[in-house]
């Protein structure tokens, strides 16, 4: 049976982003795989603190991270997944500081200063990152950067990458509550109704589709 981690970097636990990876753990679920969510909110963590432990000259920690906090059984779930799933919002043109500091805990531990692949991990798992967003449509673009550079480090792992971006996300439940004339409910609710579904089909069949392990232990492409 194979094992698919989703990590959400939104502090909502039922926002746009836990809602899209929760599709994805069920589809990949469909296929009999054993899931699991991990809110980053819930854990008490911090991002990168430039100990070089995992750089050191006959370290232990090669590939691992030193630091011990709530998010050490995570990176640790993580490396032994056959897949996993990251998904976090936009906030100010980036990942949030949830998300930020999962990746350079995961992304620095897997980067070899010593080879050319910068790599040291030899195994293989899938991945895909889940971007949810206020902007509609094309503005989306205005992240590519983001988007390139996370995919580089879940390249590090050997499978393959996909990427969902899901723009002009319901914000909030009651968009009368709140100081947002910018914004055209109407179509933000028609697009909620109409859009989202569609991109929670995405996600589901994401899920499914790099959850499936093939006979010989590789991953489906
Ligand atoms: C602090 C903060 C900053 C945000 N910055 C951006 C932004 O730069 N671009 C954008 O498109 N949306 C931005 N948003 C909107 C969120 O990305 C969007 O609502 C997202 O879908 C929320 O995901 P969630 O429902 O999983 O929490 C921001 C929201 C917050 C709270």
């Amino acid at each position: 049976m194979s094992k698919v981690l989703a990590i959400n970097g939104s502090p909502r636990r039922g926002g746009s982003t836990a809602t899209l990876l929760q599709k994805a753990l069920e589809g990949a679920a469909s296929a009999g795989a054993e899931t699991e969510l991990i809110h980053l909110i819930d854990l008490d963590c911090k991002g990168c603190i430039s100990c070089f432990a995992c750089k050191r000259k006959g370290t232990k920690f090669i590939g691992s991270c030193a630091v011990q906090d709530d998010l050490t059984p995570v990176l640790e779930k993580a490396m032994t997944s056959d897949a996993i799933i990251l998904g976090s919002p936009i906030y100010l043109g980036d990942v949030t500081a949830l998300m930020r500091a999962f990746i350079e805990r995961f992304g620095f531990m897997n980067v070899s200063y010593d080879n050319k692949r910068h790599n040291h991990f030899t195994g293989k798992i899938n991945a895909a990152f889940f971007y949810t967003m206020n902007v509609p449509g094309l503005a989306s673009l205005l992240y590519s950067s983001v988007y390139k550079f996370n995919a580089g480090v879940l390249k590090k792992l050997n499978g393959t990458v996909t990427r969902l971006v899901c723009t002009d996300t319901w914000q909030f439940d009651d968009y009368s509550q709140y100081e947002a004339a910018n914004f055209d409910v109407e179509k933000k609710k028609k697009t909620r109704e109409t859009r989202f579904p569609k991109d929670c089909e995405k996600a589901y069949a994401i899920g499914r589709r790099i959850s499936i392990a093939r006979k010989d232990g590789q991953h489906e492409k």
